[in-house]
Parts: structure tokens; sequence; C-alpha cells
């Protein structure tokens, strides 16, 4: 055997350690979502204005989703990192200010202390924090049979939708997709497992199917303003935009920030092309 074809026989062999290590990689990246789903189903896919790199939040959604969040699911959840005002700011439901004032001012909050020592309840102002439906956990837990309704704020950024590398590559990590999944993916007929659920009812895309929610939303259950038909699916696809923005209030700015970036980046590489030419012409290269 030739040193030359010794060296060939080298490349070919790294080449199908290579072909073969790429090959497990890709394997394990499209059986992975199949090993994290277990028996909970994938989320809905849901076409979202938001998505893609140039989505942007629909203020018509984000504004009925604010009315499906304040009279169905602030009864049970909090939304602690939003203020009101956030509510009239670019970027979010944009809501006249004068409308914010009225929204606020339908919540009391305890102040104080005034000059006599003593807490006092007053009307919410924009500046405040959404009020919340308990005073406490254990109150929470107490009216929700044990269970506590989580904050809504980052719901939406801290649950995945898609399972899988593979998966939330394509389609992104989905959290508004998960929302409007388990809203609308209550089921009457559960599979009988032979185990006693009690007040849990069967929701196949909460993970663990059963969920101690119970279904949050009916047919007409908001009147919405702008007169759109609030259908389970409409409301839970309108809340679910809202908590969207709740979690990533600067995603339009993001967007548009990166994208002027990127032109910056482009025109930057060609001004440096022209750079290095002129710098090397007359240099033997
Ligand atoms: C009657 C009270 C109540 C109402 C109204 C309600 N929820 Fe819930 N929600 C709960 C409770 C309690 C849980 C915790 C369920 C569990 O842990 O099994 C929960 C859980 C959830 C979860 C799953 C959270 C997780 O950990 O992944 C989502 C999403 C959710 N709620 C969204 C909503 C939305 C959106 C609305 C309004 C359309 C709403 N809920 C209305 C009580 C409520």
């Amino acid at each position: 055997m030739t040193a030359a074809s010794e060296g060939r026989k080298f490349t070919m062999t790294t080449l199908k350690q290579l072909t073969a290590a790429a090959g497990f990689v890709l394997a394990a990246l499209c059986i992975s979502p199949v090993l994290a789903a277990g028996d909970t189903h994938e989320a809905k896919d849901v076409d979202f204005s938001f998505e893609g790199p140039f989505g942007n939040f629909d203020r018509g959604e984000l504004q009925r989703g604010f009315q499906v969040f304040i009279e169905v699911c602030g009864q049970c959840h909090s939304m602690n990192y939003l203020n009101y005002r956030n509510l009239a700011e670019e970027g979010g439901p944009e809501f006249p200010e004068d409308q914010v004032k009225a929204i606020a001012a339908e919540f009391m909050v305890m102040d104080g202390p005034d000059a006599e020592g003593e807490m006092f309840e007053r009307p919410a102002k924009p500046s405040d924090f959404f009020v919340a439906p308990f005073p406490n956990v254990e109150a929470a837990r107490a009216s929700n049979g044990g269970a506590y309704p989580p904050d809504l704020s980052l719901l939406a950024k801290a649950r995945a939708g898609y399972h899988g590398t593979w998966n939330q590559f394509i389609n992104g990590a989905g959290g508004a997709e998960f929302i409007y999944s388990v809203l609308t993916g209550y089921e009457e007929e559960a599979p009988d497992d032979g185990e006693d659920h009690g007040a849990l009812a069967y929701n196949p895309y909460f993970p663990g199917s059963w969920i101690a929610m119970p279904q949050p939303l009916f047919e007409d259950m908001v009147e919405y303003a702008d007169g759109t038909t609030a259908s389970v699916e409409q409301m839970s696809r309108d809340v679910s935009a809202f908590l969207m923005w709740a979690a990533e209030p600067k995603l339009e700015a993001r967007k548009r920030i990166g994208f002027q970036v990127i032109i910056y980046l482009i025109v930057l590489s060609g001004l440096l092309y022209f750079v290095k030419r002129k710098i090397w012409a007359n240099v033997d290269h």
C-alpha cells in the first residue's frame, strides 16, 4: 500500500465516522420531541401575528385579550409585573391614557399610612401594579381547591409549546400556543386510567393531562367592545396574544432594532470590503 492510498483511506474513515456522528445527532434531534411529549399532546399550532422575524402584535387582538384577562382570568390569576400604565405604552395594546385611568380606577389598592398612621384604600392609579385577585398565596389556594393559579405575567415565556430541539428550532418555543392549547383543550370524555382524579379536569394539553383549573372560557362569555364574535377559540387566541405581550412587552422594539443592526452590519461589510481593496490595491498578492 502506498503512502498516498494510506492517506486517502484515513480520510475516508474519518469521513465515515463524521457522517455516522452527524446521523446520530440528527436522529437524536428527531426522536427527542417524541420522548419529551410523553402522554401530553403537542401544543396546537396557531398562526400568531407576532411570530417570525418581522411579526408584530395586533393592537385589536391585544385589547380584546386584555378584556378577557380582566373579566375572566383575573378572577383567579394575578399579573404582578404589569402596571396599568403599561397598557398605554407603545408596542402594547396602546389604550388611550384616559381609558387606562378609568381601567385602573376600577380596582382598589391599600395605601398609607396617612397622617394618623392609618392604612387606607383608594382607587388604583395608572402607576400601580395590577391588583391581584387574592391577598396572598394561601387565600388563592383556599378558593381553588388547594391548587395555586400561577401568576400570568411571565407564563408565556416560562412555558414551551413545542418540545424537542429540532421542533423548537423550526416553530419557536410557543408559550402562547401552549396557553391557547390548554384553554381550548378541555375534553369531557376522559380515558379511564383506573385512577381517581377528584375534582381535576381532563386536559391532554396540560402536562400530566389533569388540571385543577376548571374550563374557564365558554361561548360569548365576554362582549367584545369591537364587536368580534366571542367564540372560545377567539377568546383563547386573544388572551394568549395578550399574555405573550405581558411576558415580552418589548418584542416589537427588539425585532425592529435587530433588523436595523443587520442592515447596519451589511452596509459596514460593504464599506470594509472597499477599504480593503483600496489598501491592498498597490500590493502584489
Ligand atoms: C376559577 C379560577 C381560574 C380562572 C377563572 C382561570 N384560571 Fe387558570 N388556573 C387556575 C388554577 C387553580 C390553575 C392551576 C392548575 C393546576 O395546577 O392544576 C390554573 C392554571 C392555568 C394555566 C396552566 C399554568 C401552568 O402552570 O402551565 C394556564 C395557562 C392558565 N391557568 C391560564 C388561564 C387563563 C388564560 C385564564 C382566563 C381565560 C384562566 N387561566 C382562568 C384557576 C383559574
